[in-house]
């Protein structure tokens, strides 16, 4: 189990899911997912966000044994989405004299899902830099917009000196499972807040004023220690440039031939001495982590299979996720296959020359239903290609 302590005054009051296995009804889960609340208690007690809706009896728990019979005067909407803001409709009614603190696009979004709710005498709306005295503590507001809703927004508690970054430095996984970080939060964060870079950029030149002691995010541990390993890694993300020097391969392929000659690369790549090539098959791994490899590493090879005079649906799939996610700056070499007429190559090209940045190799490479001796002539001009900077 991670530590979750925070402080005398701040209490972690979240919980984990750990038979959830797909976030947002699209990212596989092998390890549960964990929700994060939190609870400050001074003159004033603020709560920053309810929680999803499987953990609500925990959370309530959680929730009302640290309040030991207080009320919560404030809750803190850092961000309207459900797995956080599941909850607002019960908060209201059971707390009726609570506050809601939001922006301008906090409630917008707040009154289409709960449009019961009477906002008049309980909506707090706040800008950027604002300042909420609860006594000891003040809470400082920083807007974080496409992080990764446009009413997204993280809190700097200034006495504490403690960073709530919202979805910002999240990760897949519970609570208690104390993995690694960054894999889990480097797939949670190019699958869900990747596309927006310059959003990530803009929030993390906000929080380098700051002088922060810990970052309490809403998904994962809390981070403590090493906090220049952390927002190092979301500034190479966030500029979307190559974490690793290593070639991603991969792979789309129907009865196994191109992937094949995706292994075969795999070892000429090695013997020419790259030293990290990594190969998926699109159609049995995880497409989020495929995804993640694809932005981690400085250079990808995509291979296909032809399918209805086009690219087989897993590579398809695979470049679209690219696309909408702004993949960019990389060197990427392109092998198509086919019977009769390979026409995987044109349409992938076309795809990838959509993209910002793209060093595409030439020549597409064609193999034609099974690799022969003239194509490992071709792989090896390609892996030279490719292992040139
Ligand atoms: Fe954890 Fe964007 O919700």
């Amino acid at each position: 189990m991670n530590d979750m302590k925070i402080s005398d005054d701040i209490k972690w009051i979240g919980a984990s899911d750990n038979n959830l296995k797909l976030f947002e009804s699209q990212y596989i889960l092998e390890k549960g997912m964990s929700y994060n609340s939190y609870l400050i208690k001074d003159e004033k007690n603020v709560v920053f966000d309810t929680i999803d809706e499987n953990v609500t009896e925990k959370w309530e728990e959680n929730l009302e044994r640290e309040l030991n019979g207080k009320k919560p005067d404030y809750l803190i909407i850092s961000h309207m989405e459900p797995d956080h803001a599941y909850n607002i409709g019960e908060f209201v009614k059971k707390y009726p004299e609570a506050k809601l603190v939001g922006n301008q696009m906090t409630f917008n979004i707040l009154q289409n899902f709960f449009s019961d709710i009477d906002l008049s005498t309980k909506k707090v709306i706040v800008t950027e830099g604002d300042i909420l005295d609860i006594g000891k503590h003040k809470l400082q507001f920083i807007m974080a917009p496409m992080v990764h809703w446009p009413e997204a927004m993280f809190t700097y508690e200034q006495t504490e000196k403690i960073l709530f970054s919202a979805d910002g430095f999240g990760k897949f996984g519970s609570i208690e499972i104390d993995d690694e970080w960054a894999c889990e939060a480097r797939r949670y964060y190019f699958g869900i807040v990747g596309k927006y870079g310059k959003q990530v950029q803009d929030v993390l030149k906000k929080a380098q004023g700051l002088e922060i002691n810990m970052i309490c995010p809403l998904h994962g541990p809390i981070l403590k220690e090493n906090l220049e390993y952390y927002i190092n890694k979301y500034d190479i993300w966030s500029k979307y440039e190559p974490e690793e020097e290593g070639i991603f391969i991969a792979v789309a392929s129907i009865y196994g031939n191109t992937l094949n000659v995706a292994k075969e690369l795999k070892n000429i790549l090695e013997e020419k001495g790259a030293k990290k090539v990594v190969v998926t098959d699109l159609s049995r791994e995880d497409w989020a982590e495929a995804v993640e490899d694809a932005f981690k590493y400085s250079k990808l090879i995509v291979a296909s299979s032809t399918y209805n005079m086009g690219i087989f649906p897993p590579m398809e799939q695979f470049l679209e996720h690219l696309r909408i996610r702004d993949y960019q700056k990389r060197k990427v070499g392109i092998i198509e296959n086919g019977s009769w007429a390979p026409s995987a190559g044109r349409g992938m090209k076309k795809v990838l020359e959509e993209m910002k940045d793209l060093n595409i190799v030439e020549p597409i490479i064609t193999i034609k239903s099974r690799m022969k001796k003239e194509n490992i002539e071709q792989l090896e001009k390609l892996a030279d290609e490719m292992l040139k900077d």
